[in-house]
């Protein structure tokens, strides 16, 4: 199977809810974020990444919410203005970010059959992203001001696939380990 492939591929059903049930956690991490915004922290040398434990994000959230959290992970971050990712994908984890606070440019890069598309929105406040496995984007802080988002996937993030845009054509440029650069 190519790569191209596995990029159009429609979104199993299983992975649909389990992105939006990662939709409802990251909007309900959010609205809590009074309770966790204190453990951010911004970072000039580099992006500064924060894996909530499953006890403190199970203490953010109703009970009702608790059985989504079960499979899922969460991960703050801070933005400072320029800050970004690479072009990236989730490995096979679907998941959703919110942005709690300040402005994230999101840049989405899909493959099909009839070459790259590209599309690139504005994030502020409050907005809520989610998406399947092998979505690919780079999200980047072109804002004057320092931004912070929580980030859920399921299941965990383990490893992501770096890309480039070459010639009409998203070319893999590399694999990371979850937590180091994304
Ligand atoms: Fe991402």
């Amino acid at each position: 199977m190519t790569l191209s492939t596995v990029l159009s591929s429609p979104p199993a059903h299983d992975a649909v809810s389990r992105r939006t049930g990662a939709a409802g956690l990251a909007a309900a991490l959010a609205a809590a974020a009074a309770h966790w915004l204190d453990l951010v922290e911004y970072r000039p040398e580099g992006r500064w990444t924060h894996l909530l434990p499953p006890d403190a994000a199970a203490d953010l959230l109703d009970a009702s919410l608790h059985a989504d959290l079960a499979g899922a992970q969460v991960w703050l971050l801070s933005w400072l203005p320029a800050q970004g990712t690479p072009l990236h994908d989730h490995g096979t984890s679907a998941g959703a970010f919110a942005v709690v606070r300040g402005t994230l440019t999101e840049r989405v890069v899909a493959a099909g059959r009839n070459g790259v598309r590209e599309s690139a929105a504005e994030l502020t406040s409050g907005r809520v992203r989610h998406f399947g496995a092998h979505y690919v984007h780079q999200v980047t802080n072109r804002d004057t001001e320092p931004a912070v988002s929580v980030h859920v996937y399921t299941p965990g993030l383990a490893w992501m696939n770096t890309y480039a845009v070459d010639g009409g054509t998203l070319l893999r440029t590399g694999t990371e380990r979850a937590g180091v650069d994304w």
